[in-house]
């Protein structure tokens, strides 16, 4: 089984490379943030409890995070593996993770980082646009919808995530540097991580990501 986690700074593209990556290698994609933007959409009490730490893009508490986690993964079994986006975000979030993984007898086989210049971060996250029906992700100038702001798949409106703007922008970096950018070290300790240049434009990335986990 192969078990992987992405790990990168917002707008790296872990969600843009999980998806294809996943696809092409029948594996289940579970990202948090995914997870957890349908269940405020739904305004279940999940989601009204998330709600304001990811408005702000603070991280939601890990209580709620590790319980959402042990659900999504009791699906893994039609899947060849899985890839984590979005998840561990902290040092505490990837002990726990080890331990329910231990209890399925399940190890993490990779943990790739998309290494990405801080400069591109911003652009790439004030660009983004996602679809209000299928959640397909476009970019503006990197990505672009065949039509401005009109999914390709569904026809329907793009709309730009709350927390794409500059203000939170700025916040959700200085936490993935404060809790997530340890995670580098306590992988590279454990000889699991690898790296590849997110730099590059989105299909050389996958191209490069799919030899890794070959
Ligand atoms: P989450 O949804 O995980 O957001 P994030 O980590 O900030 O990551 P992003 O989705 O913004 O970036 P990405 O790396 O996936 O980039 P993408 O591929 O979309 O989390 C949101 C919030 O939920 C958090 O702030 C927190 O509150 C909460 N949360 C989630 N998980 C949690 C956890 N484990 N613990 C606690 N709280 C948690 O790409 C971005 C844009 O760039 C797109 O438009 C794309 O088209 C474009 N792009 C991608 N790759 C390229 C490329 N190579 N070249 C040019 N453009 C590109």
């Amino acid at each position: 089984m192969k078990s992987l986690i992405f790990l990168g700074a917002p707008g790296a593209g872990k969600g843009t490379q999980s998806k294809k990556v996943a696809e092409s290698n029948n594996l289940m994609h579970i990202s948090t943030g995914d997870i957890l933007r349908k269940e405020v959409k739904a305004n279940s009490e999940l989601g009204r409890k998330a709600k304001d730490y990811m408005d702000n893009g603070n991280l939601v508490p890990d209580s709620l995070i590790l319980a959402m986690l042990a659900d999504a993964l009791k699906a893994i079994g039609e899947f060849s593996g899985f890839i984590l986006d979005g998840f561990p975000r902290n040092i505490n979030q990837a002990e726990k993770l080890d331990e329910m993984l231990l209890s399925k007898n399940i190890s993490i086989t990779n943990v790739i980082y998309l290494a990405v210049q801080e400069s591109f971060l911003v652009e790439r996250l004030s660009g983004r646009r996602i679809c209000s029906s299928c959640g397909k992700e476009y970019h503006v100038l990197f990505n672009k919808p065949e039509k401005e702001n009109i999914c390709d798949i569904d026809g329907e409106d793009l709309y730009r995530r709350s927390d794409d703007h500059s203000v939170e922008i700025k916040n959700r970096l200085s936490t993935y540097h404060e809790s997530t950018n340890p995670l580098i070290s306590f992988y590279t300790n454990k000889k699991l991580l690898d790296e590849v240049d997110a730099s590059q434009d989105i299909n050389d990335v996958t191209i490069e990501l799919n030899k890794k986990i070959s």
